[in-house]
């Protein structure tokens, strides 16, 4: 039986995942499947009830698993912990590493009936289609890091190998090829030696592509002409700290952060989150937007189970309830009626269930 990791996290973590939980169990109803999940430890909640942010059993069991369904980590009760045993040191990044889940994606994409949620103007954001593919374990995150002490000074080290650049370029042009076939590869070249390692291996990959028009953009640029003129981009494959960041700022072109699905991938296997954190302001008080993780587990599906259909009912279904009007804090605008977090899963359930039968 297909095995998945369930790792509800800190937070708006514990709100949510019984949401993607609950509709992906809908959407394997309805195809007479049956997956095995099994809910483990991890972050804050791991540190307090066990003493470390990844315990082995929940690394044991997410390297078992075939995939990994994430919350969210992290919280200010743990912010003051040594930085290693930080729930993002200690527990999301070595997941990552052990995992080897090189590549990050991030698809952006226009939902209609949220046109107005997003902050910046319709005009400018209504055929927004996009996916960030971002690096997600080397760079400046898993470099050689500390301090000095005379005098006082403090680095992270940011360095990639061949080898490294190479799988997630690739997986780019792949990607392009079964989209519009336009890789814009971002980096800054014009300071970083790593950025120009990055641009050499590019153009030596793209000869393998004729089919797909490679352009390189310079992340400040890039960062600018994502709010200038989203639609310009198909497919993004940048490092990992521009990934982090372009992908938030990517996120409010489609309304709001809590709409951003994230993929972690190596081969089939995957971990799925939303791309936003914990939100301790509004954890546990049914306020989160759960749709973020819904999409991510609609992700689950099509990546590593290779179920486009049931993939494919989820996502309509997550456009049938905004269309509808159903709203979260996040996206509604001042004065429009809100549901919680559990209306919202509901909703989407109640939608999978009406249009694709019981
Ligand atoms: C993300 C997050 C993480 C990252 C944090 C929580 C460590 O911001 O997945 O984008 O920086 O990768
Ligand atoms: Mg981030």
């Amino acid at each position: 039986m297909p095995k998945v990791a369930v790792l509800p996290g800190d937070g708006i973590g514990q709100e949510i995942v019984p949401e993607a939980l609950k509709v992906l169990n809908t959407a394997l109803k309805q195809s007479g499947m049956k997956f095995e999940f099994e809910e483990h430890l991890i972050g804050g909640s791991a540190i307090d009830l066990t003493g470390k942010a990844l315990p082995d059993r929940t690394l044991q069991a997410c390297l078992d698993a075939d995939a990994v369904l994430l919350g969210a980590i992290g919280g200010p009760k743990w912010d003051s912990l040594p930085a290693k045993e930080r729930p993002e040191l200690g527990a999301l990044l070595p997941l990552r590493k052990e995992l080897n889940l090189y590549a990050n994606i991030r698809p952006v994409k226009m939902i209609p009936s949220l046109l107005s949620a997003s902050t910046l103007k319709e005009d400018v954001v209504k055929d927004v289609d996009l996916v960030v593919l971002r690096e997600l374990t080397g760079g400046l995150y898993f470099g050689e890091k500390g301090r000095n002490d005379h005098p006082p000074a403090a680095y992270d080290v940011l360095v990639y190998t061949e080898n490294e650049v190479k799988r997630i370029v690739e997986l780019g042009f792949q990607t392009a090829q079964q989209r519009k076939k336009k890789l814009c590869s971002v980096d800054k070249a014009n300071v970083l030696e790593s950025s120009r390692f990055w641009r050499e291996i590019t153009n030596d990959i793209a000869r393998n592509y004729p089919d797909v028009e490679l352009t390189h953009m310079y992340v400040d640029n890039a960062a600018m002409q994502l709010v200038r003129n989203p639609a310009q981009f198909d497919v993004i494959v940048t490092e990992n700290m521009f990934g982090d960041i372009l992908t938030d700022l990517a996120s409010m072109l489609g309304g709001s952060i809590g709409m951003l699905a994230s993929a972690s991938m190596s081969g089939k296997k995957g971990l799925y989150e939303p791309a936003h954190g914990s939100a301790p302001d509004i954890a546990g008080q049914n306020k989160a937007n759960p749709l973020a993780t819904i999409l991510s587990a609609a992700m689950m599906l099509r990546y590593t189970f290779e179920l486009n259909q049931e993939a494919d009912n989820i996502e309509k279904a997550v456009i049938k309830v905004l269309d509808e009007g159903y709203r979260t804090a996040d996206l509604a605008k001042p004065n429009e009626k809100t549901v919680g977090t559990k209306e919202m899963g509901d909703a989407v359930a109640a939608a999978l269930s009406m249009e694709f039968g019981n």
